[in-house]
């Protein structure tokens, strides 16, 4: 039996963060040996916020970067540009004639957006889950590693294939969201308001390519309190973020010996605030060296451009002839 397939993207839009490591880019690395993987910058995706053309170019390459010098290999995966693979719109074409306007005004996300950009609501953005399940199903993938800020997109891809399987005969498998450590994450921000964002609260989100001296000013910016009462009582979330991050960046020790502080009511927020910082450092730090290496070396990342560009399209044109003579596009023989 074949390796179950696995697509994952990120958009183009900003700086990578903690929270799309840990929600994404880990697991694609956890899982490049064991599946036959396509990850890919979802720059199409990024032009509903209408970006400047002139930062589409660096923003994508620091994207390609920020995922090699993560530890994601190109020779081991399909690491591609989504607007490299023409299959793709036109999936989305197809199954776009599959999604109802109801359904789609109803996604978390669009509402989200109609609500922060009231004056460019457009198709783009109305049909962003159709791109999305057409990333996925282009390569008939079954698993997609993402944060839980994307369980409901994954959700209608579902929806969309059942569809198209349904009305044109069996062609797409059920793509299910998919995290080894189980449960989909969301990394909080350090202000315990949301989650780490690309585009908002900047001072609260740790991104991959921050100094560390920002790394060490954003943490001890987190919000903590004078410290808990009673023994062993319950950590309020922001604290527990607090934790969540250690547990993602520090050893074993430093986690239980805070842990039993804030057991003991005796912890000192200020020194581990301090730990964590440094902890944080030390596993960013070799990171954005690498990018920034990786990131002007302009010809590396031509070619590996073009060689996930390869890799991807047999995939999506195999998959799109089949789509096209389920559907009746099927005229020259
Ligand atoms: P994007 O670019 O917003 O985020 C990329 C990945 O990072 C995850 N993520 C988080 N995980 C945990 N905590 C957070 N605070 C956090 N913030 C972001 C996201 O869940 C995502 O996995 N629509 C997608 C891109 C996309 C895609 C796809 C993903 C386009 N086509 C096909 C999977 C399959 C997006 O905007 O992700």
């Amino acid at each position: 039996m074949g390796k179950e397939i696995v697509v994952s993207g990120i958009r183009s839009t900003g700086f990578l963060h903690l929270g799309n490591y840990f929600g994404a880019i880990k697991n694609y690395i956890d899982m490049q040996e064991q599946f036959n993987c396509y990850f890919f910058v979802a720059d199409y995706h990024s032009l509903t916020t209408h970006p400047d053309p002139t930062l589409l170019k660096p923003n994508v390459y620091r994207v390609l970067a920020e995922n090699i010098a993560c530890g994601l290999d190109p020779e081991k995966v399909a690491l591609y540009v989504q607007s490299d693979i023409p299959e793709i719109p036109e999936l989305y074409l197809m199954l776009n004639m599959l999604a109802y306007k109801g359904e789609l005004e109803k996604t978390a996300s669009f509402k989200d957006k109609a609500r922060s950009q009231p004056d460019n609501i457009n198709a783009g953005l109305l049909t962003y889950p159709t791109l999305m399940s057409a990333d996925i199903l282009i390569h008939k993938a079954v698993k997609v590693p993402v944060g839980k800020d994307q369980e409901q997109h994954l959700e209608m891809a579902r929806n969309f294939a059942q569809r198209f399987n349904h009305r044109y005969g069996d062609t797409f498998p059920e793509p299910h969201p998919f995290n080894f450590g189980k449960e989909l994450v969301k990394i909080p921000s350090l202000d315990g308001n949301g989650k780490m964002s690309k585009s908002e609260n900047e001072n609260a989100t740790i991104y991959l390519a921050d100094t560390d001296d920002l790394i060490l000013k954003k943490m001890m910016k987190a919000k903590t309190d004078q410290g808990p009462s009673e023994q062993n009582s319950t950590k309020p979330d922001y604290i527990e973020n607090l934790f969540m991050l250690m547990k993602l960046v520090s050893s074993q020790d430093t986690i239980e010996k805070y842990d039993a502080d804030y057991n003991n009511c005796v912890i000192r927020y200020g020194d581990m605030k301090k730990q964590l910082g440094e902890d944080m450092v030390n596993f960013i730090k070799p990171i954005r060296e690498k990018t920034l290496d990786i990131q002007t070396n302009t010809p590396y990342l031509h070619k590996i451009m073009k060689m996930g560009q390869e890799k991807a399209r047999e995939s999506a044109s195999k998959t799109l002839d089949e789509a096209r003579k389920k559907m009746g596009i099927n005229f020259y023989c």
